[in-house]
Order: structure tokens, then C-alpha cells, then sequence
């Protein structure tokens, strides 16, 4: 019987890398995300090419009930889980108080509320394989304040600070790791409207390293992939907070 690795946010980007990276490792997955037709093409190439067993739910986390539904689904198959990778999200651009409202709301949601409840829900069944883990994805962005992309910012320190507790709390049972990646080719900027930020301006990273790297590093609790990414973190320890608020708004205007 398979021991499956949930991929949520499978339909591109990072979480497809993800599927990718995985699926050549050995891992059997079960992907899902809200377009099934990309989910299907992918799991349709990955049991070709590597011969592993995949399975694709359709889920939409931006609905407390999408994400019940998934995990029940899962537990009602009675499928054995070794990994969760908690992928899915998405950002937006702009000054807080011009942005649709719905839009914030439902960041959270599928950021936050979404991951914190597929993990609350799927820890039981995890704790039954042997040498479980979790990544969340967060963000360089985790590390501070984000003008321009308040809630974005703010739900990737969230998913740090979580992941970084989890870690500690399920120590020798289940490792927990936070993947920060900085500004990934994906379609994350697009769907942020922040392609023309010059945050997205200064490179990127491609999806397949991100997910390389974080997949190597899987047992450590913060992955920050790249030098000029761990640069990054690292020179916002050391910059005063005001000062570092102030460059973070010019990064994401
Ligand atoms: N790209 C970057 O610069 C960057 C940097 C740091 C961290 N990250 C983080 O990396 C993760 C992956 O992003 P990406 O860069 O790969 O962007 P992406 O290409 O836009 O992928 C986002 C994924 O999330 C899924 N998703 C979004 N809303 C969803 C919902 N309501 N229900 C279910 N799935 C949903 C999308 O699937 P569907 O639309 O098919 O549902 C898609 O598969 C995100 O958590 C993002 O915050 C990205």
C-alpha cells in the first residue's frame, strides 16, 4: 500500500516542481489544488515517467469546507500519509486600504487558516508513519514587515512562527519545516499584481531549485534557499526594524 505525500497547490509553480522532485525521488503523492485538468495532465506524466502511484483530489482552501473535505476524503480512503507539504497561497499588491477586502480575507484563509487546519486535522494520520514530516512554504518574507503587501507579509510570519513551534512540539515524532523562498518564477507575481514591483525586478529563482532545495533540506526547521535569499534574511536581523519597514516598501512598490 502507498505511503503518500499530500502536495497542496500542485496545479504550478513551486508545488508542481514539488510533485516533480518528489515523484523522481519515489515518493507517491497525492496532489491537489482547484484546477483538476492541470492536476490530472501532471499526475498523468509523473505515473508514466516514474512509475509511482498518484492521486489527485480537487480542493478549494479558500473554503473552510474545501479544506474538511480533503482531509476527510483521505482519511475515509484510509490512505497512510508520510508527508505534508503545505504549499498552496498567493499574495497581493498595493496599499492595504485600497485593496479589495475579500481578497485580504481570503489570503488568510488559504495561507493560514487552511494550513494550520489540514495539519490539525492530518496529524493523526501522519503520526502513524514512520519518520513523518511537514513543510510549509512561508516566505523570505516571513522574517518582516511587507508595506505594500501587509497581509502577505504578515501570513508568511505567521506560517514561520508556527512552523518553527510545531517543530519544537512534535521534536522525534514528525519534523516540521518552514521553506522560505525569496522572489520564484511562478505565477505567484502575476497573480499578486506584483510583476512590476521591484521586488520581481531583481530575479528570480526557479521553481525546480526552490523545490530541489527544500526537499534536500526537509529535516531542518528553516530553509531559506539561495545565497542572496539567506543575504536577505540574514541583513534584516542585523538592519534597525524602522529602516528595514522603510526598504521593504520601496522593494514592494
Ligand atoms: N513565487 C514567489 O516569489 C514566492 C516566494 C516565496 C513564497 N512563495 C509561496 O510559495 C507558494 C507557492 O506559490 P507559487 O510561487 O508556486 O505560486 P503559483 O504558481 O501561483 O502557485 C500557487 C498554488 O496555490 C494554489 N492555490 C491558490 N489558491 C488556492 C485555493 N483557494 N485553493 C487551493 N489551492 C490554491 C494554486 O492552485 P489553483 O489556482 O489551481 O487552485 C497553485 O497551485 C505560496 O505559498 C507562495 O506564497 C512564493
Amino acid at each position: 500500500m502507498p505511503n503518500y505525500t499530500l502536495i497542496t497547490g500542485a496545479s504550478s509553480g513551486i508545488g508542481e516542481s514539488l510533485a516533480r522532485e518528489y515523484a523522481e525521488g519515489g515518493y507517491d503523492l497525492i496532489l491537489t489544488a482547484r484546477r483538476t485538468d492541470r492536476l490530472e495532465k501532471l499526475a498523468g506524466q509523473l505515473r508514466e515517467q516514474h512509475g509511482r502511484t498518484v492521486e489527485v483530489i480537487s480542493a478549494d482552501l479558500g473554503n473552510p469546507d474545501g479544506v474538511a473535505e480533503l482531509a476527510d476524503t483521505i482519511i475515509a480512503r484510509g490512505w497512510a500519509l508520510m508527508g505534508l507539504v503545505n504549499n498552496a497561497g498567493f499574495g497581493d499588491s498595493g496599499a492595504f486600504s485600497k485593496r479589495p477586502r475579500e481578497k485580504q480575507l481570503a489570503m488568510i484563509q488559504v495561507n493560514v487558516t487552511a494550513l494550520v487546519d489540514l495539519t490539525h486535522r492530518l496529524l493523526p494520520t501522519l503520526e502513524r508513519a514512520q519518520a513523518p514530516f511537514i513543510i510549509n512554504v512561508a516566505s523570505v518574507a516571513a522574517f518582516q514587515a511587507g508595506p505594500n503587501m501587509a497581509v502577505y507579509y504578515a501570513s508568511k510570519a505567521f506560517v514561520l512562527s508556527f512552523s518553527e513551534s510545531l517543530s519544537e512540539e512534535l521534536r522525534g515524532r514528525v519534523s516540521v519545516s518552514a521553506l522560505c523562498p525569496g522572489p520564484t518564477a511562478s505565477e505567484f507575481a502575476e497573480r499578486a499584481e506584483a510583476s512590476k514591483a521591484n521586488l520581481f525586478k531583481m530575479g528570480t529563482m526557479s521553481s525546480q531549485k526552490v523545490a530541489a532545495i527544500g526537499i534536500k533540506n526537509h529535516r531542518n526547521t528553516i530553509v531559506v534557499p539561495g545565497v542572496r535569499n539567506k543575504l536577505m534574511v540574514w541583513g534584516g536581523k542585523i538592519t534597525p526594524r524602522a529602516l528595514l519597514r522603510r526598504i521593504a516598501y520601496r522593494i514592494n512598490s
